[in-house]
C-alpha cells in the first residue's frame, strides 16, 4: 500500500453498516479507527447515569454542558476481541453505549453545539498524522472538510433496521423491529434537521447505496477507490 497516508472520511445514515465497513476497512489498510458516533453515545450515557435527563426523558443541556471538562473519553483495543472498545473516564462502556436508552437520546446530545465543538476538536487531532479512517455524520464536512478520501452511505430504513435487529438480537438485547425503526426515522430527522453540522453529503463525496450489497463487494468498492486516491 501507499506510503503517502490519507485521511478517510465515511459518512450516512444510522445503522448503515458504516461503523462495520469503517472498521474493516481501516484494519485492510493497517490505518487507525475511529468510531466518532462512540463518542456522542458516551457522552450520552454519562448525561443519563449523572441525572441529567429527567424523568420524561428531557435533557438537561446547560448541566451537560457545565460537566463537559469532567467527560473523557478513549478508545482502547479489548485484548480479547482485539476490536477499539470506547472508555468514559476511565470505564469500558462498549456495551452500554450500543443499547437503545442511549439510541433514544444521543441525537438530542449531538444537536448540543458546546458538546458538537468539544468533541469536533478530539476527533481532528486523531487526524493529525493522517493514516485514519473515522466514520460519522459530518466528518468529510465539518471535521476533516479536506480529507482526500470522503464515503456517503445510505441504505433503505427497512433494510438499516433489520441489519440494526440482528446486531442487537446477537447481543442478547430484546427490542422490536418498530422500535428500531422508529429510532432510526427520528435520527434521521433530527441529524439532517439540525443546525450545527448537519448530516449532509460532501460534494466531494461518493455516493455508496449499499441495499443490495454484500460485504465483500462493498469491501471491493472502498479498496478500489483507495488505490485510485493514494496510487498519484
Ligand atoms: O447507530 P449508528 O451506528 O448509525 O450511529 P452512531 O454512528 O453510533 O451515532 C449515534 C448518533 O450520534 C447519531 O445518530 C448522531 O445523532 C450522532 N453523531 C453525530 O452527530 N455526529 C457524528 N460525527 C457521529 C454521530
Amino acid at each position: 500500500m501507499s506510503q503517502n497516508k490519507i485521511v478517510i472520511a465515511i459518512d450516512g445514515y444510522s445503522s448503515s453498516g458504516k461503523s462495520t465497513m469503517a472498521r474493516d476497512l481501516a484494519r485492510r489498510i493497517g490505518y487507525a479507527y475511529i468510531d466518532s458516533g462512540a463518542m456522542y453515545r458516551a457522552v450520552t450515557l454519562y448525561a443519563i447515569r449523572n441525572g441529567l435527563v429527567n424523568a420524561d426523558g428531557k435533557l438537561n443541556n446547560d448541566a451537560l454542558i457545565a460537566a463537559l471538562p469532567d467527560i473523557r473519553i478513549d478508545f482502547h483495543i479489548d485484548p480479547e476481541s482485539k476490536k477499539s472498545h470506547t472508555f468514559l473516564n476511565g470505564e469500558d462502556v462498549e456495551k452500554e453505549i450500543r443499547g437503545m436508552e442511549v439510541s433514544a437520546l444521543v441525537s438530542p446530545v449531538a444537536v448540543i453545539p458546546e458538546v458538537r465543538r468539544q468533541l469536533v476538536k478530539l476527533q481532528q487531532q486523531y487526524g493529525i498524522e493522517k493514516g485514519i479512517v473515522m466514520d460519522g455524520r459530518d466528518i468529510g464536512t465539518t471535521v476533516f472538510p479536506d480529507a482526500e478520501m470522503k464515503v456517503f452511505v445510505n441504505a433503505s430504513p427497512e433494510v438499516r433496521a433489520r441489519r440494526r435487529l440482528l446486531e442487537l438480537q446477537q447481543k442478547g438485547q430484546n427490542v422490536s423491529y418498530e422500535e428500531i425503526h422508529e429510532n432510526i426515522m427520528e435520527r434521521d430527522r433530527i441529524d439532517t434537521t439540525r443546525k450545527e453540522s448537519p448530516l449532509r453529503k460532501a460534494p466531494d463525496a461518493i455516493m455508496l447505496d449499499n441495499d443490495n450489497m454484500t460485504i465483500p463487494e462493498q469491501m471491493d468498492f472502498l479498496l478500489n477507490l483507495f488505490r485510485e486516491k493514494t496510487s498519484c
